[in-house]
């Protein structure tokens, strides 16, 4: 049996451990063109939850949009990647989704382009890259409204990775969308993201386009309760014997964090196949060869920090669930030698920026849950 522990890439179907009521919410604000913003951490499963609640919906009542804007880096990027992406979501043959392309984007040229070993014809778009973004932006904003409306359908269109479009030189993209996008009854538009101090001020600054423009979604770890029963499963599916007391230990060393549950998981199914039984040393074992694994990423981290970026993310990965008013009190500055509270602010906004450290329901904690038992090792 393949190993059924999957991580770094989307967790699907039976990859994919509960969030029940998310796909419940979801489902029900797509089908009633509700706005939603979900953000997270990095790697709390944003794009594996909106793809299993994209199978699920009715492609015959719904058209699907999903759009990576992980590559966007520039507006051109963007432009043709919410292209394709409309492309993509085309049903039919291929001559009469040429022929709606031209309909919907009339400043664009499609090309077919044959990918992959399938052959499977895709698009591509050809354009004036010397004009302004401008140009096209209003015809691509308002293709999924023009196209549901033909088809008497409605639509959700998925902009992942959100906050790339926050980088760009100005806000025309963002400007646009926000006009576009508000007159779009029947569309719902579902915007996922993982800086959220990037993105926080997007939705909520009263003088930003989208300024209240949808409901907030925060996606949150998954349960205990939930992550145990999923582990057993998996383990007994495949005869590796596994008790609940050590379903429950692999949880907490991994915090119910999804990735790492499933990276401790993946590790240990490997090195457990041919043991009767899965026991505490396993874990241990795992867990060490993580660090080991991880070893040089660590230290290339550990060394583009300041000392006193190092001495507050030491601090934070030997305190236990640190609160924010709770590490700028006196108390833990002294204890942990960081010195005046205005210097740690700073280094803490570093350390937020580079993704090592996450502020979320008030508590700050450490991005990767191994990297922190890397630093409680290390004194
Ligand atoms: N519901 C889930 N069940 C099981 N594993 C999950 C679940 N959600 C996420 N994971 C695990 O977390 C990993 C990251 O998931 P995913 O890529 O969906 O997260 P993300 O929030 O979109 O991350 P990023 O912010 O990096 O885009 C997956 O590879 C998988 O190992
Ligand atoms: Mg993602």
């Amino acid at each position: 049996m393949r190993n059924p522990f999957v991580y770094g890439e989307e967790a699907a179907d039976e990859a994919f451990c509960n969030r029940q009521s998310e796909i419940t919410e979801l489902i029900r604000d797509i089908d009633n063109g509700v706005n939603v913003i979900i953000f997270s951490p990095r790697r709390y499963g944003k794009t594996s939850l909106i793809k299993q609640v994209m199978k699920k919906l009715d492609n015959k009542r719904t058209v699907s949009v999903y759009v990576d804007l992980y590559p966007a880096v520039s507006k051109q990027k963007f432009l043709e990647l919410y292209a394709t992406a409309i492309a993509k979501a085309l049903t039919g043959k291929v001559e009469a989704k040429l022929k709606t392309l031209k309909e919907l984007f009339p400043r664009l040229i499609p090309k077919i382009v044959i990918k992959g070993e399938a052959g499977t014809p895709e698009f591509e778009f050809d354009y004036d890259r010397t004009k302004r973004a401008s140009l096209y932006l209003n015809d691509l904003l308002a293709a999924v409204k023009k196209y549901a409306d033909q088809h008497g359908m409605n639509a959700v269109v998925v902009l992942d990775e959100i906050q790339e479009i926050l980088q760009y030189e100005d806000d025309e993209i963002e400007k646009a969308m926000r006009s576009a996008f508000q007159s779009h009854r029947n569309v719902s538009y579902v915007f996922l993201g993982s800086k959220r101090h990037l993105l926080e001020p997007m939705f909520t600054d009263p003088n930003r386009p989208f300024y209240k423009s949808g409901k907030h979604l925060p996606l949150k770890r998954i349960p205990q309760e939930e992550l145990v029963p999923f582990i057993l499963s998996k383990f007994r599916q495949g005869e590796i014997r596994i008790s609940k007391k050590i379903a429950a230990r692999i949880v907490e060393i991994a915090e119910c964090h999804p990735y790492y549950v499933q990276l401790l998981c993946h590790v240990l199914w490997d090195d457990c196949i041919d043991k009767p039984e899965i026991d505490e040393r396993d874990i241990a074992n795992a867990v060490d060869g993580v660090l080991e694994r991880e070893r040089s990423l660590y230290l290339a981290l550990w060394d583009g920090l300041t000392r006193k970026q190092k001495a507050l993310l030491l601090a934070l990965a030997n305190a236990s669930e640190p609160k924010q008013q709770k590490i700028f009190s006196q108390r833990f500055l002294m204890e942990h030698g960081l010195g005046a509270a205005s210097s740690v602010q700073k280094a803490l906004t570093v350390l937020i920026e580079k993704s090592l450290v996450e502020r979320e329901n008030g508590l700050i904690a450490l991005s990767d849950v191994f990297f922190k038992r890397w630093l409680q090792k290390l004194i």
